[in-house]
């Protein structure tokens, strides 16, 4: 790994939990006592039934000690919970939808990317790597009518894997942005190919996945919000058919409805995917 990439690595951990700290998303918790009583004494039972089934040393506990210690030193609880735990979280939230169901948000969101109408260009690099990528379909309800003036927020990595943002050295909004589709749902996006993503491996993650003996990729994944007055908001990825990470993505991310269909593109430079998007009205 060169130092740059290693101090990108580091980078990302600490700036996703700064973004998670400023997000407004912990100023709107309400838990009632039993609730948070339930949810603990399940929590705590569950290690103490490891620990009496395995039989934990004294040793196992302290370096397990000394690892959470470092999770938060490195700023990397969203990472940790991102890539172990939301998974199941968005498995609750969406489980009564009839539309798309979804993928996690994942820690690199960032709110108000700059607008644009449909068709667009994302913005990049004069000199962005990798293959051009048209992104296009329509955002509909579930009773199939086009839901105008939809919009897609997409935001993904680049082609060696780093989110704006997040990693140094890389325009601020680069590779994301707000699209509002026409009148009749359409959207048509030129982008540019994420490439798999490694999550960082020089922090506490990166410690347990080697110790253990896991791998640290997700497969290469664009990142989706689409969300339409009168509509529940969708967060979704999609992924790219042949990655060899489609089945053993570290976030158990991937479902088979998010897979793309990716053919040469019709321009005659690099591919492109027509993917349709079905909201569910809120109730
Ligand atoms: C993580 C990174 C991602 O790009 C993603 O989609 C999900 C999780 C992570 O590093 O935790
Ligand atoms: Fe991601």
């Amino acid at each position: 790994m060169s130092i740059e990439s290693t101090a990108s690595a580091a980078a990302s951990g600490s700036a996703a939990t700064d973004r998670f700290r400023q997000s407004g998303k912990t100023s709107t918790v309400h838990a009632s006592q039993e609730r948070v009583n339930l949810l603990a004494s399940k929590l705590v039972n569950a290690v103490n039934d490891i620990v009496l089934e395995e039989r934990v040393t004294y040793d196992e506990y302290n370096a397990f000690k000394a690892w959470l210690i470092k999770v938060g030193e490195d700023g990397e609880w969203p990472l940790f919970l991102d890539v172990w735990v939301e998974h199941s979280v968005e498995d609750v939230a969406t489980s009564h939808r009839h539309g798309n169901k979804g993928s996690i948000e994942g820690p690199y969101y960032i709110p108000e990317a700059p607008e644009q109408k449909s068709p667009a260009k994302i913005s990049m690099r004069p000199d962005e790597k990798g293959t051009p990528l048209l992104f296009q379909g329509q955002v509909r309800s579930t009773d199939g009518s086009p839901l105008p003036n939809a919009k897609i927020e997409l935001w993904h990595a680049d082609e060696e894997g780093y989110y704006s943002q997040f990693a140094p050295g890389i325009p601020e909004w680069n590779l994301r942005g707000s699209f509002i589709a026409d009148a009749q749902g359409n959207f048509h996006i030129d982008t540019m190919q994420p490439a798999p993503y490694q999550i960082p491996t020089d922090g506490a993650c990166g410690q347990l996945i080697a110790a253990a003996g896991w791998h640290a990729w997700r497969p290469a994944h664009l990142h989706l919000k689409v969300s339409a007055p009168g509509h529940e908001l969708l967060t979704a990825q999609l992924y790219f058919p042949g990655d060899p990470h489609n089945e053993d993505d570290i976030a158990t991310a991937v479902k088979p409805e998010l897979m793309l269909d990716i053919k040469p593109a019709e321009s005659g430079t690099g591919v492109q995917t027509t993917y349709d998007f079905v909201l569910d009205p809120a109730s």
